[in-house]
């Protein structure tokens, strides 16, 4: 650590709410943040943990454009919908706000205001993109075109998702407004721009000498391309009608660009926060938290007090705005603290391709939730054994089967396990005494005192695959004490060795139980709940004596289960499935015939059938032989439809039948008409068949 910090101000990116996070998300910030914070915590450190919901931009009304709905509605069915599978998912977040409160609204535009009176903020008149059917101008995600950099067609005018490249509308190739889909027009408008390039060497400085050592090297290196690459002013405003006003008299119509008021949300969100613990309306997440009475103005010290160590965990789609663009907001403000560190994690990929809603190629978190709802720290385990801390990870169903069934069931679960059934059995549930040691208990003992320093190392250098790996050693370390030591067979022949073997074993226990705290919260808490052991801080671990010999325990039970491979294979088929039915869904339609006239189409006898029987026809894989109770009479009709039907599960149904058309020899067999079916884009078929059963014969037009 580079130094001494009296206080705590940790933050995971504030996600849009305009749909479902998936876990490339969590691995990315969330999981990270949540394991940092609780880490503090266990170490008695004064912490507040932020978060909430981005709800501003232009990704907003587009997605309530796609849902036909508003904004408003978006916000608040996403809001709800992550904010819920966090809470299941163990984030111990102190506050999850969101951007849409009024004191953000407040907090932004007094932000504003200090750099507009200072001065900073250039007033500029620029051409813009218009769209001129729908009469406005057309802000960051309002326009998509190529990118300049790798070619992807859908890139957006603020970045480009494929490549991660931050751009502006200007920069994209063959533009096209996502509200009309034509190509805009420039037309001038007036916005409020910060001059980045200003603070160049002030930003050379701060990161480039400064965080050399102590930033990743992934967050380090963009920087410096970024700066290497000469920074320029960036309009911190936007033609939009959803957002925050700009406060200002001459600025109607115009908001604060999303990523001007999104990292404000940190400290709004410590704002409302201390509201609430002032007002007793909230209290922090961890209730053994002392550091005296709370007064609503103590946020500011969290902001600004250079003892503060402000930490930004989030992707690396956010880097150049965590490290550039607010750190010069924070700096020129000149009320702030800056971030001590920007931990930002690379992307994870799932099963060999790019993670992505859009495309349907996603475990979404309330997916997961609802496949394995007591499952929430195996994928927390999963994940953090996979972070993409240094590069692009990978998530595989496999591997999530593997991380459970090999490490958290066979190594974790059973060395508790062992340690729990054997006490109840041998010594009535209560914790034996300790005689003797021998040197393999010794070297236990050793190898224990070393872990919490071990794994704070780790964490204290945002390594928290390296940590994770830790504290299932310690688990490794046990099981395989009690391997050596076999302490069921010495039950009969040497009972108070057995009772020393197993209180070294409930030690190990009682340690894993606050060790894993950070990483597997739900986990801790059950293991505390079993060996009815009280909260021990991180400082107290190491010892061979938590447990005191008599203490009782409670009901052993299994922490882990395993997955069948059945599990396994039903998340892979739906994956694919998820992913085929979004790929059909974005399948262009064919365009319309041209038109007919109303005489044209009458004279078409269309009728609703019964078809009556239904047979395979012999050397053809497409057809069935039907016969069909037109109304009018009982005709032969040939359908192709036998990929698509079974003969039995048709007989009895009701159709759609053309009855006059010309009959025709299908495979030697007159065919008398011709049933209408329903083609999807991927070509299956489906039976068009009235809402509530009809007469045969009824006429449909
Ligand atoms: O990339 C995103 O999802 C942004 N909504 C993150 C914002 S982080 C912070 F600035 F609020
Ligand atoms: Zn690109």
């Amino acid at each position: 650590m580079s130094k001494n910090y009296k206080r705590y101000t940790i933050s995971a990116a504030l996600p849009y709410a305009n749909g479902p996070k998936h876990i490339g998300h969590l691995a990315g910030a969330y999981i990270p943040a949540d394991v940092y914070v609780r880490y503090l915590r266990l170490n008695g450190k004064d912490v507040v943990f932020v978060s909430g919901s981005d709800e501003h931009g232009t990704a907003i009304p587009n997605q309530a454009l796609k849902e036909n709905t508003t904004s408003r509605a978006i916000i608040d069915k996403y809001h709800a919908q992550i904010r819920d599978c966090f809470e299941k998912l163990g984030m111990s977040f102190d506050i999850y706000h969101r951007t849409s409160e009024s004191i953000h609204h407040q907090t932004s535009q007094e932000f504003f205001l200090t750099l507009y009176n200072k001065g900073l903020l250039n007033e500029e008149v620029s051409e813009q993109y218009f769209d001129t059917e729908a009469k406005v101008f057309l802000a960051d995600r309002y326009i998509v075109g190529t990118c300049p950099r790798c070619g992807h067609t859908n890139a957006y005018g603020d970045q480009c998702e494929k490549c991660g490249s931050t751009l502006s509308p200007r920069e994209l190739i063959d533009p096209h407004s996502t509200l009309s889909g034509k190509p805009p027009v420039l037309r001038p408008t007036k916005h409020w721009y910060l001059p980045l390039q200003q603070y160049e060497n002030w930003l050379k400085e701060w990161i480039l000498n400064s965080h050399k050592d102590d930033w990743k090297t992934n967050v380090y290196g963009q920087c410096k391309s970024w700066i290497d690459a000469g920074l320029q002013s960036r309009a911190m405003t936007r033609d939009l009608d959803w957002g925050i006003k700009v406060p200002l008299p001459d600025a109607e119509g115009k908001v604060l660009y999303v990523w001007f008021d999104a990292p404000i949300g940190y400290i709004s969100a410590t704002r409302a926060l201390f509201k609430e613990l002032a007002e007793g309306k909230k209290e922090f997440a961890t209730p053994q938290r002392d550091f005296g009475k709370v007064a609503e103005g103590d946020w500011k010290k969290y902001w600004s007090d250079e003892e503060t160590k402000l930490v930004h965990f989030i992707g690396k789609d956010n880097i150049v705005f965590h490290c550039i663009i607010f750190p010069i907001m924070l700096h020129t403000s000149g009320e702030y603290i800056l971030p001590d560190n920007v931990p930002a994690n690379e992307f994870m990929n799932l099963e060999g391709d790019k993670m992505s809603t859009s495309r349907g190629w996603s475990i979404e978190m309330h997916e997961y939730l609802e496949d394995f709802p007591d499952k929430p720290d195996v994928l927390r385990y999963a994940l953090l054994t996979n972070l993409p801390e240094t590069k692009d990870s990978e998530f595989t169903w496999k591997d999530f089967q593997a991380k459970n069934n090999n490490e958290l069931v066979a190594i974790f679960g059973n060395f508790v396990n062992r340690a729990l059934v054997l006490t109840q059995k041998y010594f009535d549930n209560k914790i034996p005494a300790s005689g003797a040691l021998t040197p393999t208990d010794e070297k236990v003992i050793t190898d224990l005192k070393e872990f919490p320093a071990r794994i704070a190392a780790s964490l204290e250098n945002y390594r928290f695959r390296e940590a994770t790996a830790l504290v299932m050693d310690l688990a490794r370390l046990g099981n395989k004490y009690l391997a050596e030591t076999e302490p069921w067979k010495l039950a009969k022949t040497d009972l108070p060795r057995v009772g020393t073997i197993l209180n070294l074993a409930l030690q190990i226990s009682a340690n894993l139980a606050v060790l894993v705290e950070p990483f597997l919260p739900f986990t801790s808490a059950r293991l505390k709940l079993m060996l009815n052991s009280k909260n021990f801080t991180w400082q107290e671990c190491g010892s061979h004596t938590l447990l005191k010999e008599g203490h009782a325990l409670s009901e052993p039970k299994l922490l882990f289960e395993k997955i069948e491979d059945e599990t396994i294979a039903g998340q892979i088929k739906k994956l694919n499935a998820k992913k085929a039915s979004i790929e059909l869904a974005s399948q262009p339609v064919d365009l319309a015939k041209p038109e007919v006239t109303f005489d044209d189409f009458s004279k078409m006898d269309i009728r609703i059938g019964k078809i009556l029987k239904a047979e395979r026809v012999e050397k053809s894989k497409k057809l069935l032989k039907l016969q069909v109770d037109t109304g009018i009479d009982v005709r032969t009709v040939m359908s192709g439809i036998a990929e698509y039907f079974q003969p039995e599960e048709i007989v009895g149904k009701q159709v759609t039948i053309l009855v006059n058309l010309a009959p025709r020899k299908i495979m030697g067999v007159e065919s008398q008409g011709m049933i209408l079916m329903a083609s999807d884009k991927d070509g299956s078929l489906r039976l068009l068949q009235p809402s509530a059963v009809v007469s045969p014969g009824s006429k449909v037009s």
